[in-house]
């Protein structure tokens, strides 16, 4: 079936969808190259139709998703591929959407921040049965990427993204909150996380980041637009991509998102767990995404033991170890220790909520993992040479020697 890739109004593309395989089989007009999803190329008008559909399989739901087989069955589809365009390709985290050619279709009327949109995928990505008769596929769930299982839901009229954790500790959730907490006491741009119970199972919930004029534009493609040389590194290679298009807070911005995960210890900060906001219809880069998706942390797949000792994590995005990756740190004068010990009671309000799931020795164990993460980094405080420029030992203006009348002779 023929398409036009929208970017809200603004055609970007036409396009061909395989009925049965859900790829995008012909590339047709360009009409808005500038408004192609970044880091898909296209050469004399013709667009790079595997980094397209690169782009198009990554905004199914991926494979890898905590019970999605199951989900396909209930729903008799064969891949999430051919759930995109049952929803026009709509999605919460940006503003593309697939235009059936023909149709008389305004971004107004169907975009999913201003209307409403059904439940019965998301019910059905949680387990739940097929419902019989009207079964709407008209959902941002279609579009949502991640391993956890997860879906929207339209909460007091905000639109909220609900998420899992993984048996059998379930723990994700409340590292969420307690990740929101650390970043609250730190004053770091951050998506806050609250903890909701629905039928005995823990879920976080956080407001959508993204309102109708935005969209997040994730680390991957940003650092996917520019070719990396062999000599540079990621974490460099990102920060060149970030200065190149004018956020200049970039490197705070990064320190930030760091000393977090150290903090945390988090495992899985790839690089489609940060990115960048821009405004979709001038194209305009607004600066970095609050950090989000901060769960898989604090040793949320681990035995207790293994979360006291800290051995062994995963680090990403830039440094294979924590360790390592703390050295790109450039400053840490911007932290409140003080603020950050005293989330402790707060954390520890939350863990008691946990029920089964996290029994007292492992919440112990989470509670001065942190606690030691902050010794860590408040000692690396003082050590570290905090450089934050005043004006006491500029050098005074006008002595510069003056040469104007030797340069006469
Ligand atoms: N609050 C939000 N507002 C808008 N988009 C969001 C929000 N939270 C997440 N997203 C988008 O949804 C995607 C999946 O969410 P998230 O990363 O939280 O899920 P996950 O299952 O924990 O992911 P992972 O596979 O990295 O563990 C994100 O990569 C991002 O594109
Ligand atoms: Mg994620």
């Amino acid at each position: 079936m023929n398409y036009t890739l929208m970017h809200k109004n603004i055609p970007v593309m036409d396009l061909m969808i395989d009925e049965i395989t859900g790829s995008i089989r012909k590339s047709g007009t360009l009409y808005n190259p500038e408004h192609l999803p970044v880091a898909v190329g296209y050469k004399k008008g013709i667009v790079d139709r595997a980094a397209l559909n690169e782009w198009w399989t990554d905004r199914s739901i991926p494979a890898s998703r905590s019970g999605v087989k199951e989900a396909l069955e209930t729903l008799n589809v064969p891949n999430t591929k051919l759930l995109i365009s049952r929803c026009y390709g709509l999605s919460l985290s940006d503003q593309y959407w697939v235009k059936p050619q023909n149709a008389d279709l305004e971004w107004e009327s169907i975009n999913f921040f201003d209307n409403p949109f059904s439940e019965d995928i998301g019910d059905v990505l949680l387990g739940k049965p097929k419902k019989e008769l009207d079964f709407d596929f008209s959902s941002p769930d279609n579009t949502s990427d991640g391993f956890l299982k997860k879906r929207w839901k339209i909460i007091n009229g905000k639109r909220c993204l609900v998420k899992s954790g993984s048996p059998p500790f379930m723990q994700q959730p409340f590292n969420e909150v307690i990740a929101s907490i650390i970043m609250r006491a730190l004053n770091v741009n951050h998506v806050d996380y609250t903890l909701i119970w629905d039928e005995e199972t823990p879920f976080s919930v956080c407001e959508d980041f993204i309102n109708p004029d935005t969209e997040l534009v994730s680390a991957w493609r940003i650092m996917q637009s520019v070719k990396k040389d062999n000599n540079t590194s990621i974490y460099q290679h990102y920060i060149n991509c970030c200065e190149a298009i004018g956020i200049d807070d970039i490197r705070q911005r990064l320190n930030e998102m760091i000393v977090v995960d150290f903090l945390i210890a988090n495992e899985d900060r790839h690089q489609n767990n940060f990115g960048l906001l821009r405004n979709a219809e001038t194209l305009e880069w607004i600066g970095t995404a609050p950090i989000f998706d901060s769960g898989s942390s604090l040793g949320y797949d681990k035995l207790t033991n293994q979360i006291k000792s800290g051995k062994n994590l995963i680090c990403k995005p830039f440094k294979k170890t924590h360790e390592e990756q703390l050295k790109l740190v450039t400053a840490l004068d911007w932290i409140d220790f003080d603020k950050l010990r005293a989330c402790e009671d707060e954390i520890r309000e939350l863990l008691s909520q946990s029920g089964d799931y996290l029994d007292d020795e492992r919440r112990e164990a989470i509670i001065q993992s942190i606690n030691s993460r902050i010794d860590i980094i408040e000692s690396l405080s003082y050590t570290m040479y905090n450089y934050s420029d005043n004006i006491e030992n500029d050098v005074d203006e006008d002595t510069a020697e003056d040469y104007t009348s030797e340069m006469k002779l």
